[in-house]
């Protein structure tokens, strides 16, 4: 029985692995028009003071256009910077979901245009964003 349990683990994690490795891949992320539009609102209300409305940097660096300080890294460096660092002042401070709805937002910002990323019916999800190595 020990055994059976301990290959059904194995199996499990193989299949989990693999479905990991799937979502990091360089692929584009997707994410939905609403959380792309809430996230808009929590970045006017706690980031935009410091980085600008348009993301053009402030009093913080621009996280969009010619002088991105985030262009050329993965979505997942992006994300765990925000997640533990941002707001200055108050990291930490958002919930899980307002800071994969600001990642929406900024994904829609960065690369909708450039990139030609849409936003689709499948939600940008904490698990996918946190491990996505598709770089902004
Ligand atoms: C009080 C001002 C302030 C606010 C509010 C603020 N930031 Fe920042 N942010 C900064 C400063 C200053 C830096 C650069 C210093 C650093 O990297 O620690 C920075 C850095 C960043 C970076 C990293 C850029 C890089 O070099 O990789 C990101 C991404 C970012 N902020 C996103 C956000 C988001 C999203 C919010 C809202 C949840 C936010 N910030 C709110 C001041 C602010």
């Amino acid at each position: 029985m020990r055994i059976g349990l301990g290959i059904m683990v194995m199996a499990a994690l193989v299949a989990a692995t693999a479905h990991a490795h799937s979502a990091s891949a360089n692929e584009s992320l997707s994410y939905t028009q609403a959380q792309a539009s809430t996230g808009h609102g929590i970045f006017e209300a706690r980031c935009s003071a410091c980085h600008g409305a348009t993301l053009q940097g402030i009093v913080a660096p621009a996280l969009a256009g010619p002088h991105s300080a985030v262009k050329g890294k993965t979505a997942a460096n992006v994300f765990d910077f925000i997640a533990h660092s941002m707001p200055l002042g108050a990291p930490g401070s958002l919930s899980r979901d307002q800071y994969v709805q600001i990642m929406a937002f900024l994904i829609m910002a960065f690369l909708l245009k450039e990139n030609g990323h849409r936003s689709n019916r499948a939600s940008l999800t904490y698990r996918l964003v946190r491990h996505s190595a598709m770089r902004i």
